[in-house]
């Protein structure tokens, strides 16, 4: 009687068993999406936007955390944004080659945009290179001919949350580099910055309207801000950052708008600067700066 019962119990203990695994095995699989699936080519010439923006779109619409994978080579992209809000709340953006801007400058200057994540939550953008091809529009503005204000960033994240940026590296921007606006806890880290030091406006990180901003342990020379802070910041770390040729780190410009949102809370800790200056305030601004 009593091993009777003791082996039903056993059977039923098996049933559930064999059922089970399927279960949480496919909700833990990290579904992967790479460009190259969707006619992304590595030449440097044939335009991969659409092909980027199905393997966004899938892994966007995945149920369970998904990567989308940028592998090795040059792969040219126009003006695309990523557009959450998404699914899934985490999104591995791995990179391992490069994306080029269209070397005619007006293609994305006249978008005002290249590369622009809105809307995402618990996104990660790792490694890869970002590469702007700035240089004929900064030789168009050197020149005093007419040209476009350029695309104002090569990387923005726009009104999103828990967002990490690792060990990317971002090259000849025609405005701006990486952009928050909007944003809060962002993690930018081991980022490496590069433009002409008398390329102009290209600022390195610039964050904006963003809070709980950390910018950890990266090496940035361009030939504007290493790092500008706009309105509307709060909470912002930023700790271990080689600031080669650029005008340093800067608060401002404030005060242009009427009633605008002020900066507070901005920790700055081991900053190595190279022919830089620290921390120019505007005037018009209310900050309160806190370097340790
Ligand atoms: C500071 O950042 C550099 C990269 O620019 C890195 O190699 C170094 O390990 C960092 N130092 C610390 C103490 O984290
Ligand atoms: C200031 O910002 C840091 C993060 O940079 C945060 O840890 C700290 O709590 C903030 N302090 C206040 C008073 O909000």
């Amino acid at each position: 009687m009593a091993t009777a019962l003791a082996l039903s119990m056993l059977t039923i203990y098996f049933a559930a068993a064999a059922l089970s695994p399927s279960i949480p095995a496919a909700s833990a699989a990290v579904k992967k999406y790479s460009v190259s699936s969707y006619g992304a080519k590595p030449d440097g010439k044939t335009d991969s936007t659409n092909a980027f923006l199905t393997a966004w779109n899938k892994a966007c619409s995945s149920p369970s955390p998904s990567t989308v994978h940028v592998p090795a080579g040059r792969f040219y992209l126009k003006n695309v944004a990523f557009q959450g809000p998404c699914k899934t709340k985490s999104i591995m953006f791995r990179i391992d080659g490069t994306l080029v801007a269209p070397s005619d400058y007006s293609v994305i200057a006249k978008v005002g945009n290249w590369i622009l994540f809105r809307h995402v939550n618990g996104v990660i953008v790792s490694g890869g290179t970002l590469d702007g091809q700035g240089a004929s529009l900064w030789s168009c503005k050197a020149a005093g001919k007419s040209c476009p204000t350029g695309a104002r960033q090569n990387l923005e994240f726009s009104n999103s949350q828990n967002v990490q940026i690792n060990g990317l590296t971002s090259v000849n921007s025609q405005l701006f580099h990486i952009m928050t606006n909007g944003c809060q806890n962002v993690k930018v880290k081991g980022v490496e910055v590069t433009a002409a030091g008398n390329s102009p406006n290209t600022d390195g990180i610039h964050v904006q309207s963003s809070a709980g901003v950390t910018i950890l342990n990266s090496r940035i020379g361009t030939g504007d801000d290493c790092i500008s802070i706009g309105p509307g910041t709060t909470n912002l770390w930023i700790e271990n950052i080689s600031c080669r040729p650029g005008h340093g780190i800067s608060i401002g410009s404030l005060g242009k708008q009427l009633h605008e949102a002020g900066v507070q809370n901005v920790t700055v800790k081991t900053i190595t600067f190279t022919g830089t200056g620290l921390a120019r305030g505007s005037p018009g601004g209310y900050c309160s700066s806190t370097p340790l």
